[in-house]
């Protein structure tokens, strides 16, 4: 099986250049860009860069789009697809749907979302082996991707039509957000003068620790802090500092903090009489 690519971005990168180490052909890459395909084609043995995604296909049994997600349907309608060829996205919140120009072509669609978080291609290359991967598609092609997030050293999630987009809502939800929160903790140490590049060193040890506990302890046992204990006057002074020195993170302070309260009552360290009074408390602001 020929595989190739069209979008010499970060994912599409680091997918050549894994499966290429993992034994499977890729033997050719397009791009908007050609420079992009051909640093993608220079780093990977046989692959050569091509002028468009039109000739990528012909040199292929199996298409990855690994544009932007916005271009995967302009891409897959400017491509004539054999009968039975596989065409395959990699868009952790569109579905197969935006497949369809290949797919009323008589190819096959699949999607192969890695569940990572990929800022370069070098650090996607290290990061892609242990990672789940989303798969979509119909057999013979939903094997030929279970066969591939294997050699990756991957697992697999197999999505259905209509999963996908809460399925991505919690990954940005876990990754995005975790950025985020990383973003108010350092403007609150910024109130008391300290850079945000040292509250973030200092952060990311309690940061690690906590991921630490989930793999280790899992929830609920991993939660520990005030609402885990029940220690509601901490969160009331929380909420009385937050209001005077930073009153635009109350909001997030407050839905998360009633986000845990189940988290803790299911740990068992708190009662229901507890968790409602911390309810109203967070309510109240
Ligand atoms: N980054 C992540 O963390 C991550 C994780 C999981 C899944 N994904 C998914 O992976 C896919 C690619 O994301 P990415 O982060 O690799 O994006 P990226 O780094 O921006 O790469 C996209 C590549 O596609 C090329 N391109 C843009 N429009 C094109 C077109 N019309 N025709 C051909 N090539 C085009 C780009 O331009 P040039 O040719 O000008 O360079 C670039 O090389 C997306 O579907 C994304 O949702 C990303």
């Amino acid at each position: 099986m020929n595989v190739g690519f069209v979008g010499a971005g970060t994912v599409g990168t680091a997918l050549a250049l894994t499966l290429s180490s993992r034994g499977y052909r890729v033997v050719a890459v397009s791009s908007r860009t050609p420079a992009s395909a051909e640093l993608l084609a220079s780093q990977v043995p046989g692959c050569r860069a091509l002028p468009t995604a039109q000739a990528v296909a012909q040199a292929t049994d199996l298409v990855f789009i690994t544009t932007p997600d916005a271009a995967i349907g302009e891409v897959a309608s400017q491509i004539n697809w054999r009968q039975g060829q596989m065409a395959v996205h990699c868009s952790g919140a569109d579905s197969l749907d935006i497949l369809d120009p290949a797919r009323s072509q008589g190819a096959l669609p699949g999607a192969f979302h890695p569940l990572q978080s990929f800022a370069s291609p070098a650090q996607a290359v290290e990061n892609l082996p242990g990672s789940y991967f989303a798969l979509e598609g119909e057999e013979p092609l939903l094997g030929t991707l279970k066969e591939m997030a294997v050699a990756l050293g991957g697992r697999q999630v197999i999505l259905h039509p209509g999963d996908k987009v809460l399925y991505h809502a919690a990954a940005v939800l876990v990754s995005n957000y975790t950025v985020a929160l990383m973003g108010m903790a350092n403007d609150l140490w910024q109130v008391f003068g300290v850079s945000p590049e040292e509250s973030t060193r200092a952060l990311l040890p309690l940061l690690q620790g906590t991921l630490n506990n989930i793999a280790k302890l899992g929830l609920p046992c991993c939660l520990t802090g005030p609402i885990a204990r029940g220690d509601t006057g901490t969160i009331h002074k929380h909420l009385l500092a937050l209001v005077s020195a930073a009153p635009v993170l109350v909001p997030a302070y407050r839905e998360l903090g009633l986000r845990t309260i189940p988290v803790a009552l299911a740990k068992g360290k708190i009662d229901q009489e507890r968790a409602n009074t911390m309810q109203a408390l967070l309510q109240g602001y």
